[in-house]
C-alpha cells in the first residue's frame, strides 16, 4: 500500500513537472489550467495525508508556504564574479582586439543580453535542486532554496541525463508585468510602491515568508553552469545543454543569444538591442560578450574581480540636467506624504518632464538638495522619472536647502513618521480633505462598491458644497441636491443615485475592502472575510486571532485594530450597518454553528484531514482558529508530532486536548 501511494506521488509529481515546463517555459502547454490545478489539488491532498512521502522538490512547494526564519550564509564552490564593463563601444573594440591576440586561435563569442537583476547559484544533486545561493560578496551568499523553489521557470526536477552534480548560475528578475501588478496592488491598499523592478527582486528574494514571493511571480534566465567534468568545450554548448535540461534560457530565435565570430557582429548585436530593449516584458541593462571555448577562456584568465573573457556593454540610462524649481508635497488617501520635485520642463526620452517623484524625506536629504539646484533627471527602468544627482558646479546658483515639511500642507496637522518607516504620514484621517475624497473615491471604485456616476470632480464638488464629508453621506444625497452641481445632467443625477442604490447588493468582502482600512487590498480583504464572516467579528478579534490568519502579518493586524478603536469610524460603520450594507458574509449550505464561542488551536499532521481542511471545518461551523495557546483557548486539537512545548503550555493552562476523531465527532453529532 504506503509503495503504491508513494508510486502515485511520484508520478503525479513528474506529470505536474512536466505540464508545469510546457507553460512555463516552453509557453505551450498541453491542458487547460483546470486540468493542472486538479493534478496539483490531488497531489497536495495526498501528500496531506501522507506527509512522510512529501519530498522537499515536491511541486506543491511551487506555492510556497515555508517560512525561512533566517537565511543561512553559504561558501560558494566557485567564486560568483563580476564583470568589467563599458559604456563605450570604443572601449568593447578595444577589449576585442586584444583577446584576439591573446588567444591562439581565432576566437568565437557569445553574445547575451545583461539582465537588470539578482544574480543565483544553483546546485542540482542526481537532477534534485538541492540549494540556491544568492551572490552576497561573491565569495559567500545566502541560501534562499526555499523561495527559489516557488519560481515556476527553474525545474525542481531535471527529468533527462543531466551531470550527478553540478551548478547552474542565472538571474532572477522582476518581469515588468508583475512589477505593475504588485505596484497596483499596493496602490490600491494605500502603500508606498515599490521603485524598480531590480531592487524588489531583490527584497523579494529575502522574504521570509515563501508564499508571498511564489504570489509575486519572479522568472530566471540561466547564463553559465559549473561543476566538474560537465563534458562540454565551450560557452555555446553548455547554454545549449542546460535548455535541454529543461532551464529556461535566452532564445535564439528572438536574438536573445547569438555566437559570432566578428566584432562587426558584435556592434550589431548591441545596437539591435540598444533600440529594441524597451519592448522586452523584463529590463536588461546592457549586453554580455563572452569568449565562447573554454579552452580560449582559460587562456585569457581572471583579474581579481572578474574574468578577462567577458565584458559588458552598458546602454545608457537616458539622462538630462535640469533646474529645480520647487519641491511640493502631495497627501494621499491614507495620509502618505510624497514629497515632489517641480522641474523647469526638459525633454527627456521623447516626452516632457515637469515633475519627478523624490520619494521620502531620506531621498531629499541623501541628494542634500537646494532649491535652484541643477539636477540631473534620469528615465530608467522606473514610469516616473528619478532624480539621481545634484550638479555641483551650480551650487552657487542655488537658494535654501529643501527641508521635510513639518505639518500637512493641506490641513497643518503635525506629520508623523513610525519607526522603521520611510513615509511620513498625515495623521488627521477624518479631517485632512485629500484624505476624505480619496478615501471616498476609493470606496466607490470599481473594485469596491462600484458606485458609478460620481468622477472625482463631482466628489470634490459635493465635498465643497458640504454634502458628503464621509462615505456614509453618499446614501443620504438627493436627486435634487446632485442636479444641482455644476455641470451636472438630469440622467447623470438619476444615473448616480440609481448606482449608489444598488451598491448596497455589494458582498461583504468588497465592502471590506471599500472601507479604506491601511494595508487592507482586495486580497487582504478576502482573505478577512471568508475567515472571520462578520464585520463585528473581525472589529473585535485581538492582535493574535488576526496574526493567526494565513498571510496577516502584525502591520496589517495593527492597521485594523487602529481602525476599528477611531470613535469616527465607529460611527460611520453604524451608519452603514443601518443604511443596510452588508457586514456579513452570505452563509454557506453546510455551514452550522455548532463551535460557536469555541476558540481551537491545531497542533501536529493529522490522518483524516489536512490542518487546512481541520482549519475550514472549524470555521464553518462557527468556530475560530488562533495559532498560539491562551487561557482563553477552548480545544488543542492534537495531531502526530505535536511540538512538546504547545502540550505543555495546553496542560499547564488547563486547556482540554483532543484528538482528531473527537473533534471530527463534534462537529458529526
Ligand atoms: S556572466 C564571471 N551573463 O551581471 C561572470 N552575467 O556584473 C559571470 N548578469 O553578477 C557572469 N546577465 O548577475 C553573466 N548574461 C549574463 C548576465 C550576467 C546579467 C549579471 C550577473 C553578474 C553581473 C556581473
Amino acid at each position: 500500500m504506503s509503495d503504491q501511494i508513494k508510486q502515485k506521488i511520484l508520478d503525479l509529481s513528474r506529470e505536474i513537472n512536466k505540464h508545469n515546463h510546457l507553460y512555463y517555459v516552453e509557453n505551450a502547454p498541453v491542458i487547460s489550467d483546470y486540468e493542472f490545478d486538479q493534478l496539483l489539488k490531488e497531489l497536495e491532498e495526498l501528500e496531506a495525508q501522507h506527509p512522510e512521502y512529501a519530498f522537499d522538490n515536491s511541486p506543491t512547494k511551487r506555492v510556497g508556504g515555508d517560512i525561512t526564519k533566517k537565511f543561512n550564509t553559504v561558501t560558494h564552490n566557485y567564486p560568483m564574479l563580476s564583470l568589467s564593463n563599458t559604456y563605450s563601444e570604443d572601449e568593447i573594440r578595444d577589449w576585442e582586439a586584444r583577446v584576439k591576440k591573446l588567444v591562439s586561435g581565432n576566437p568565437n563569442y557569445v553574445c547575451e543580453l545583461k539582465y537588470d537583476g539578482v544574480a543565483i547559484g544553483i546546485r542540482y544533486e542526481n537532477g534534485e535542486l538541492k540549494q540556491a545561493v544568492t551572490r552576497g560578496d561573491g565569495t559567500q551568499g545566502e541560501d534562499v532554496t526555499t523561495n527559489v523553489r516557488t519560481i515556476r521557470t527553474i525545474p525542481l526536477t531535471l527529468n533527462s541525463e543531466v551531470p550527478e552534480e553540478f551548478e547552474i548560475r542565472g538571474e532572477i528578475f522582476f518581469p515588468l508585468e508583475n512589477f505593475s501588478k504588485l505596484n497596483k496592488k499596493r496602490e490600491e491598499a494605500g502603500e508606498e510602491l515599490y521603485a524598480n523592478p531590480r531592487n524588489t527582486a531583490s527584497g523579494t528574494l529575502k522574504l521570509q515568508n515563501s508564499k508571498v514571493v511564489a504570489e509575486r511571480g519572479l522568472d530566471c534566465y540561466l547564463y553559465g553552469v559549473y561543476g566538474p567534468d560537465l563534458g562540454f568545450g565551450s560557452h555555446s554548448e553548455a547554454v545549449k545543454s542546460a535548455r535541454k535540461w529543461g532551464f529556461k534560457t535566452p532564445d535564439p530565435d528572438k536574438n536573445m543569444i547569438t555566437e559570432c565570430q566578428s566584432i562587426e557582429e558584435i556592434m550589431e548585436f548591441i545596437h539591435y538591442w540598444d533600440d529594441k530593449r524597451k519592448k522586452l516584458p523584463f529590463e536588461i541593462d546592457g549586453v554580455v560578450i563572452k569568449v565562447d571555448s573554454y579552452e580560449q577562456q582559460d587562456e585569457l584568465g581572471f583579474t581579481a574581480k572578474s574574468p578577462r573573457w567577458a565584458i559588458a556593454y552598458k546602454f545608457k540610462a537616458e539622462e538630462v540636467r535640469t533646474r529645480l524649481n520647487e519641491v511640493t508635497y502631495q497627501v494621499g488617501r491614507t495620509g502618505a506624504i510624497t514629497p515632489v520635485a517641480n522641474l523647469e520642463p526638459v525633454l527627456l526620452a521623447g516626452t516632457t518632464v515637469k515633475r519627478a517623484s523624490l520619494h521620502n524625506q531620506d531621498q531629499i536629504e541623501k541628494l542634500d538638495l537646494h532649491i535652484g539646484d541643477k539636477v540631473f533627471v534620469e528615465k530608467g527602468g522606473e514610469i516616473i522619472p528619478k532624480i539621481t544627482g545634484v550638479d555641483l558646479e551650480f551650487r552657487g546658483e542655488a537658494k535654501e536647502r529643501v527641508e521635510f515639511i513639518k505639518n500637512c500642507p493641506e490641513c497643518e496637522t503635525e506629520l508623523v513618521r513610525k519607526e522603521g518607516e520611510a513615509q511620513h504620514y498625515c495623521p488627521n484621517d477624518t479631517g485632512c480633505p485629500p484624505q476624505i475624497k480619496g478615501r471616498i473615491e476609493h470606496f466607490i471604485s470599481r473594485k469596491a462598491m462600484d458606485i458609478d456616476g460620481l468622477g472625482p470632480e463631482t466628489i470634490d464638488l459635493l465635498y465643497k458644497e458640504g454634502l458628503i464629508k464621509n462615505y456614509a453621506d453618499l446614501y443620504d444625497l438627493t436627486f435634487t441636491q446632485i442636479v444641482n452641481l455644476e455641470r451636472m445632467a438630469d440622467k447623470s443625477a438619476n444615473n448616480a443615485i440609481a448606482s449608489i442604490e444598488n451598491s448596497l447588493q455589494t458582498p461583504f468582502e468588497r465592502v471590506l475592502y471599500a472601507l479604506g482600512i491601511r494595508h487592507v487590498g482586495e486580497t487582504v480583504a478576502k482573505k478577512l472575510a471568508q475567515h472571520f464572516k462578520s464585520l463585528e467579528n473581525l472589529a473585535n478579534a485581538s492582535f493574535d486571532e488576526l496574526i493567526a490568519v494565513d498571510e496577516i502579518g502584525e502591520k496589517i493586524a495593527v492597521s485594523i485594530q487602529d481602525f476599528f478603536q477611531n470613535e469616527e469610524h465607529q460611527q460611520i460603520i453604524d451608519r452603514l450597518r443601518r443604511i443596510g450594507i452588508h457586514f456579513e458574509i452570505e452563509e454557506q449550505e453546510d455551514a452550522s454553528d455548532k463551535l460557536k464561542g469555541l476558540t481551537f488551536v491545531i497542533s501536529g499532521v493529522f490522518e483524516k484531514v489536512s490542518r487546512n481542511e481541520l482549519k475550514e471545518l472549524i470555521e464553518k461551523n462557527g468556530g475560530k482558529n488562533t495559532g498560539s495557546i491562551s487561557a482563553k483557548t477552548s480545544y488543542l486539537v492534537a495531531g502526530e508530532n505535536m511540538g512538546p512545548a504547545k502540550l505543555e503550555k495546553a496542560e499547564k493552562l488547563d486547556v482540554k486536548i483532543i484528538s482528531e476523531d473527537d473533534f471530527l465527532s463534534m462537529i458529526e453529532s
